[in-house]
């Protein structure tokens, strides 16, 4: 009689919940790379809304009006609330905030390289709303199925407040695109300069994505980089005729062989030096992070100091 391991047990559990589309929970066993696995794309993904109320949190005192200046608001906000959701969710898999906060002020942790990029006019909030919250969407919908449970229910609120978003950044483009010729102008610049960086937001081509088939076969990843890419691009088309903007791409056309668009190569070149930490604003991102982080210090505190003496008075009484 052979003795089984309480690890394939646990494996054996897993593999069964994974075949059948049910959720991993944080009481369940999982094997160690699901969940370094898991750490890895959360935290990442938590850091990337907290450092992507940076660009947007640039126009807030110089918003057009004061409706677009609350809009505006509420919208980063909305970051900095999918940032907690996302935290307390990668917590559940035994890393604690503190940790993710030291690797992300220290500059050890990546976040998305799309807010390496400075937003110079205000034409950039629209142009940000429209394709980086756009991209977003279409990555973030199927993680709302993502076999680990946390993770799922935290995108289910998240990609909500995402439409909003995508469709603010929408609306702002299409005030502008009926302006003056300067406006216009000033749309379309920021649709020049956000359009390939927002198509580098699903990741390298399938055949150079080297981990997504095992995030496939753990059902944390539902389609492929290029998958997501090509729906994003459909979704783009139709929107960017209403704007009358010019996607920046002279190749962009339907294929009706291949049932897909054609376009150009991606300059995967500038997105790896980005990613190294040579954009324009790597460096003034995690200094303002670190700032915010030393100057919050004393809150910390009080809330700490605050707790103790709860505790104490629960003991007294
Ligand atoms: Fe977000
Ligand atoms: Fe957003």
């Amino acid at each position: 009689m052979t003795t089984v391991t309480s690890t394939d047990d646990e494996q054996r559990a897993f593999d069964a919940l994974i075949d059948a589309d049910a959720r991993i929970e944080p009481r369940d066993g999982m094997p160690d790379d699901y969940r370094k696995t898991l750490i890895r794309q959360m935290s990442q993904h938590a850091h990337s809304e907290i450092i992507g109320m940076q660009p947007e949190g640039n126009w807030i005192t110089r918003a057009p009006s004061l409706q677009r200046k609350a809009i505006l608001m509420a919208k980063v906000q909305d970051e900095a609330g999918h940032g907690l959701y996302l935290y307390s969710a990668t917590q559940t898999l035994g890393i604690t905030r503190d940790e993710m906060t030291e690797q992300l002020i220290e500059g050890r942790a990546k976040y998305s390289s799309i807010f390496n990029y400075p937003t110079p006019t205000w034409a950039d909030m629209g142009a940000i709303g429209w394709l980086v919250d756009g991209a977003a969407i279409v990555n973030q919908v199927p993680l709302c199925r993502c076999s680990y449970g946390p993770y799922a229910r935290a995108m289910v609120r998240i990609c909500k407040e995402e439409s909003f978003h995508q469709r603010q950044g929408f609306e702002i483009l299409l005030t502008l695109m009926q302006g003056t010729d300067a406006q216009k102008q000033m749309a379309q610049d920021a649709v020049d300069r956000w359009y390939w960086p927002s198509l580098m937001m699903f990741g390298p081509p399938d055949d150079e994505s080297p981990n997504s088939a095992r995030s496939m076969a753990w059902k944390i990843k539902r389609f492929s980089n290029d998958e997501l890419r090509q729906r994003f691009v459909g979704m783009l088309v139709p929107q960017a005729e209403v704007l009358g903007v010019t996607l920046p791409d002279p190749n962009l056309r339907w294929n009706d062989d291949t049932q897909q668009y054609d376009m150009s190569p991606i300059d995967w070149d500038e997105f790896m030096a980005v990613l190294k930490g040579h954009g324009p604003m790597n460096a003034v991102r995690i200094q303002t992070r670190r700032d915010a982080h030393e100057g919050g210090a004393w809150v910390r505190e009080a809330a700490a100091e605050y707790a103790r003496k709860q505790q104490q008075k629960e003991q007294a009484a």
